[in-house]
């Protein structure tokens, strides 16, 4: 790749990290990110395996070296193995992760990581199982430790578990969770939950908890050193001395979210996201579907229209002009 072929996004970075999530379906329903009763998208507005991997491939080209995979929780989609096992055989790549909910890891840990899957994020927001299934509606605890368990004999390194911290439900977690990590040396990370897609289950304004008030708690029992090594984003990595694992802190709200963020997103249905906040977007699955279908023509056209999106200043909306700048979106149809 040529150092003119590489994507340069509105803030004159180069992206090579892009999350795709590949199905807005999921097996849990936990309170913050979905109502009890979804309705999921048809799957004619769903990228294909075979969309999902051409995508990849042009991104790839273009440059990108990291590529995650999410939903949804992309283990329900079936043909993810075999998925993993073709991205990751892209040349150039260097690291193919998922972020999942552990719920089916217990099977799928170890052909994952035969088809070269690097790095997994595993959702766990309680470790008491009446308070697990409160939360996720319908996920299980000991499904997800089994599955934590089965991707550490799976060969999985540097695992990091994602906790979304809610106030009056799982704030008295954040120790348990902590000694969680420690005692299985996994990396950890607290999320502040995100004011995505319309959810009726509790009011966010008093659920919310701060990044700060979570440090806090945490210093309490523990000492916590910033770490440097940020990558950008909206991430802030702390160690406990004598410890190995990272916590971190991901702020949305009291963080300077979309400034301070590369991160490129492709939806369930194929929408290229330069921003998590913001509703305007490229349509790659109109690019992919509409023309010649010959692979060299899908290619030129898929990166002609990447090189194109990157163009769009995050200030300035391009692109679905007649849409309302309201994030409707679930995190399930944007991915993690
Ligand atoms: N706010 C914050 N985090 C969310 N997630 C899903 N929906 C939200 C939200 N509204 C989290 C999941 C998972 C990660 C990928 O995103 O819990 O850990
Ligand atoms: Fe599923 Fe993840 Fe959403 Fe929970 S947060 S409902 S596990 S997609």
């Amino acid at each position: 790749m040529s150092q003119e072929s590489g994507l340069i996004d509105g803030f004159g970075r180069r992206v090579t990290y892009v999350r795709m999530s590949v199905t807005d379906r999921c097996d849990f329903r936990c309170v913050y990110c979905m109502s009890e009763e979804m309705t999921f998208l048809p799957k004619s507005e769903v990228l294909s395996l075979e969309e999902i991997a051409v995508l990849a491939r042009n991104l790839v080209a273009c440059g990108v070296t990291k590529i995650r995979l999410t939903g949804g929780e992309p283990l329900v989609r079936p043909g993810i193995v075999s998925l993993v096992k073709s991205i990751r055989q892209l040349p150039g790549l260097h690291e193919l992760c998922m972020t999942t909910n552990g719920g089916r890891l217990q099977d799928l840990a170890e052909p994952l990581r035969a088809a070269g899957l690097d790095r997994l994020n595993i959702s766990l927001d309680s470790l008491d199982a009446d308070r697990f299934r409160e939360l996720t509606r319908t996920g299980r605890l000991g499904q997800v430790l089994t599955g934590i368990e089965a991707a550490r004999k799976a060969g999985f390194e540097r695992t990091k578990l994602n906790a979304v911290i809610l106030r009056g439900r799982n704030d008295d977690e954040v120790l348990p969770l902590v000694e969680y990590a420690l005692a299985n040396n996994l990396d950890l990370s607290f999320i502040e939950e995100m004011p995505l897609g319309v959810i009726t289950e509790h009011d966010r304004a008093e659920t919310y908890v701060s990044s700060a008030d979570l440090r806090q708690l945490i210093r309490g029992r523990y000492s916590l050193e910033a770490v440097a090594d940020d990558t950008g984003g909206p991430s802030r990595y702390y160690r406990i001395p004598g410890h190995n694992i990272r916590i971190g802190f991901i702020s949305p709200h009291s963080h300077n979210f979309c400034g301070d963020c590369n991160r490129v997103r492709v939806t369930t249905e194929g929408r290229l996201l330069l921003c998590l906040g913001n509703e305007h977007s490229m349509d790659l699955r109109a690019v992919l579907r509409e023309g010649d279908q010959a692979s060299a023509a899908v290619d030129k056209r898929v990166q002609s229209a990447l090189h194109e999106s990157m163009a769009l200043k995050p200030e300035k909306h391009h692109f679905d002009l007649g849409e309302e700048p309201q994030v409707l979106r679930f995190m399930s149809a944007t991915g993690g």
